[in-house]
């Protein structure tokens, strides 16, 4: 079909202004946030609700055009922009932000793919509520996009990744046809786990509208500790003691180099009078103050300075230090950005195996979550021409320590020439036939995961 048809067709279901076609206006959907990557859209499709999602799906898949859904287009690894050719209808789901009401018996509320995780917060709190996966992106990251790329975050160590906190979801398929798993029942063993399928599935089995998501009580008392540390080993063994205690619900680590770019990018005043070479955020939340018990704990471990917070805002200026890596990484330049996980055990010796295996090509900023062993390798000043090489090294080691080449961010486009290397031959042809049978002729996300030009 011509585009120009499509446009009026897809314009009959949204209405004008929801049908994006002006270069200008279609270049935020079209870059991600980084800026490494970026594509071409045939146009943007803002629909409204999920009848409007269904009817763009069958009128694309009428006329064998490929879709491309959109969140807030804050992934990291290339799944939320188009390819370079033109090709595909941006569906951005982000004018779906219904929420429904709060069912506190069942600790669930149901809410729209395009409602961003901080709006979801800001409902929740004063009811008394938490979701509880939690991220540095919360403001501009959607519940829509979470769910697709299964994203982990900070609050895993407590509350898993986000496939643990959603118990049903709403999806149109690549015809258009509507699946409906939002009942998300406690007990429900009536065959294959549709949701669970569907949430890391990166926009390429089906676009989730619409979920039902597993609430977890807010927990009024909190205490947060950045403690400088020597090592990572002995960052691990503190968080090894910290693990007794259930009141702990975020661990995350930076080193020296990650800490000076955040504060000569956003002019903090640095948390410790001297340097140290990593530092530990936690924080612990209760129905009463936490702090005691974690005093009690870090009284006999290898610290070397802690600061400690219990009002809010000086909670928020600690955990600025970690959360504001990412952005500080991007005002530096352009970044590699490879977020692997490796068994707690191998991360000291992967860690210190990065210069050796960089060989000068990038300078690597090493942060993330502590206790999944997951590590953001962020690489500034690498050669293009190096690249390749450069992430084969680092994946491949990751690969030989028994670790996956995506602990959170997903495969998108910039991992899926790798993903043989921690999913075996088995796996990926499962993964294939998953897809065929759901989106026979490859419409959805035709780059993302498993592209159907590989
Ligand atoms: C984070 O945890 O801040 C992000 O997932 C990491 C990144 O920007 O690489
Ligand atoms: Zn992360």
């Amino acid at each position: 079909m011509d585009r120009e048809r499509l446009v009026q067709q897809l314009t009959a279901v949204v209405g004008d202004a929801h049908v994006l076609t002006d270069p200008a206006v279609r270049a935020s959907y079209e870059t991600d946030f980084t800026g490494r990557y970026t594509g071409r859209a045939r146009c943007v499709v803002r629909p409204a609700d999920t009848a409007e999602v269904a009817a763009v799906l069958r009128l694309c898949h009428g006329s064998g055009v490929p879709v491309l859904p959109q969140g807030g287009n804050t992934g990291l690894v290339g799944g939320s922009v188009p390819g370079p050719d033109g090709g595909e209808v941006v569906l951005s789901l982000r004018r779906l932000t219904g929420i429904g009401p709060l069912d506190p018996d069942a600790r669930r509320i149901t809410v729209g793919a395009g409602l961003p995780l901080a709006a979801l917060q800001r409902h929740l709190r004063p009811l008394g509520w938490e979701f509880g996966v939690d991220l540095a992106a919360r403001d501009s990251a959607t519940l829509g996009g979470m769910i697709a790329t299964n994203a982990g975050g900070e609050r895993v160590v407590k509350y898993g990744t986000t496939r643990a906190n959603v118990a049903g979801v709403e999806a149109v398929l690549a015809d258009g046809g509507v699946l409906d798993r939002l009942a998300g029942l406690p007990k429900d063993n009536t065959g294959y786990d549709l949701t669970g399928l569907l949430v890391g599935s990166e926009g390429t089995l089906a676009v989730v509208t619409r979920a039902r998501l597993r609430l977890v009580p807010h927990l009024p008392h909190r205490v947060t500790a950045l403690l400088a540390l020597d090592s990572l080993a002995s960052a691990i063994a503190v968080l090894g003691r910290l693990r007794l205690l259930e009141s702990l619900e975020l661990a995350e680590f930076f080193t020296a180099d990650g800490l000076a770019l955040v504060l000569e990018r956003s002019g903090l005043p640095a948390p410790f009078r001297s340097a140290h070479p990593v530092h530990l955020l936690v924080e612990c939340a209760g129905r009463r103050d936490p702090s005691g018990e974690l005093a009690e704990l870090l009284e006999e471990a290898d610290v070397r300075e802690v600061a400690v917070a219990l009002q809010d805002a000086d909670r928020r200026r600690l955990a600025a230090y970690r959360e504001r890596h990412t952005e500080s990484i991007n005002a530096a330049g352009i970044p590699l950005k490879l977020d692997v996980t490796v068994p707690l055990a191998a991360l000291p010796g992967f860690v210190a195996d990065l210069p050796a295996l960089l060989a000068g090509r990038g300078s690597p900023y090493v942060f993330g979550h502590l206790a999944e062993g997951n590590v953001h390798v962020n690489l500034l000043g690498v050669a293009p021409a190096d690249e390749e090489a450069v992430t084969e090294a680092v994946l491949d080691r990751v690969a030989a320590a028994g670790g996956s080449i995506s602990a959170e961010h997903g495969i998108g486009r910039a991992k899926a020439p790798y993903l043989h290397l921690t999913r075996s031959a088995a796996d990926i042809a499962v993964m294939r036939s998953i897809k065929a049978a759901l989106d026979p002729t490859g419409l959805l996300s035709p780059h993302t995961l498993l592209p159907t030009d590989a």
